[in-house]
């Protein structure tokens, strides 16, 4: 109960300080520790919200020592999948899962009631952090549309999905339920998946139960997203949504880790039971996120944020067309 509170103070701390950059709120952190008993933080000193009490992450792991470093060119998935990553950094043997909130303050003009939980990709054996998680924040802000990076746990020894299931199922709970304090539509609370995260989302979405026992009243609400975006995602891993929603898909033709063949697939059983988007560019293989390290090279591709903008603001926020502000 004590942890409980503990969470909630810490989000109401949050909400308050909500229109700052993530950079700005980097110098809240002393504040925030104050707050909580679990201090969680990313690589660049931000506050993570944890997704469960201390202690009550189910079936933790122990022995794994959690490690934030720059993209290592030695690890065989980030290799074999994004050669080209070299910015920022990637989280490692993550036991603790949580939450970075990206709020939108409602007195910023660009406000929209939307938010969208972001799953990193990483092979289920790291997590892409900066380029596939706060990097997607900041373009999410910059439309108006808070945004949660989730700190899934890798590894997942298995790949059978059921840590990094259960910890999206949770984070869509936690968001659905502090949504009317963050001024955000509860029915408009979706996710966007790179890569493995993609898997993540897919999968997450055709489970009609929770992978673990109810931890609070934040467990009431629904793990399911009301739509979805994916972005090389590994979309071989979904089974069919328990409540469909709008999806978007972007995806390339000389994608060699998530191969082409899973959009096409995805997008021919969810174009049959939502309003459904793909988007295949013939050059940018694998692993851009939004771009900004691989601007000139993948050009074309680079316009899959314009593109889930507008799908955002038609399937989501439901803004006619001509009147949204580009
Ligand atoms: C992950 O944890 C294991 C076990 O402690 C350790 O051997 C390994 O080096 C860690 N990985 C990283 C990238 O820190
Ligand atoms: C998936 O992994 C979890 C945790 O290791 C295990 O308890 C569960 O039985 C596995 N499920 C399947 C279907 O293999
Ligand atoms: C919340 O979102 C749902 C789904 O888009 C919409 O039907 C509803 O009107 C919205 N509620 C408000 C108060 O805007």
């Amino acid at each position: 109960m004590v942890l409980r509170l503990a969470w909630l103070a810490l989000a109401t701390a949050v909400s308050s300080v909500a229109g700052l950059t993530a950079i700005q709120q980097l110098n809240l952190g002393g504040h925030f520790a104050q707050e909580s008993a679990v201090s969680l933080r990313d690589p660049r000193g931000l506050e993570i919200w944890p997704l469960f009490p201390t202690g009550e992450v189910p079936n933790e792991r122990f022995g794994l020592e959690e490690n934030h470093v720059a993209p290592n060119m030695k690890d065989l998935v980030g290799m074999f999948c994004a050669p080209g990553e070299t910015t920022g950094n990637w989280y490692y043997n993550v036991t603790i899962p949580g939450l970075l909130p990206m709020l939108v303050d409602k007195s910023n003009p660009l406000f929209k009631d939307a938010a969208v939980i972001v799953v990193p990709g990483g092979g289920h054996s790291f997590l892409a952090w900066t380029k596939e998680g706060v990097e997607i924040g900041e373009w999410l802000n910059s439309i108006g549309i808070s945004a949660f990076v989730l700190k899934y746990e890798v590894p997942e020894t298995t790949v059978n999905f059921t840590r990094s299931v259960l910890n999206l199922q949770r984070a869509m709970s936690l968001v659905r339920e502090k949504a009317p304090e963050f001024g955000l539509n509860a029915s408009r609370i979706g996710v966007i998946g790179f890569s493995a995260g993609g898997g993540v989302a897919v999968r997450g979405n055709s489970l009609l139960d929770k992978l673990y026992d109810k931890v609070d009243e934040a467990d009431s609400q629904s793990h399911l997203p009301d739509f979805q975006l994916l972005v090389y995602g590994n979309s071989g891993q979904g089974g069919v949504p328990i409540s469909p929603m709008p999806t978007f898909i972007a995806h390339t033709s000389t994608d060699i880790c998530c191969p082409v063949k899973q959009a096409l697939d995805y997008y021919q059983l969810m174009s049959k039971l939502a309003p459904t988007e793909l988007h295949i560019f013939p050059d940018g293989g694998h692993g851009f996120g939004s771009c900004r390290s691989y601007p000139e090279k993948w050009y074309e591709v680079c316009t899959w944020p314009d593109r889930a903008q507008m799908f955002l603001e038609q399937q989501v926020l439901h803004i006619p067309s001509q009147k949204s502000k580009r």
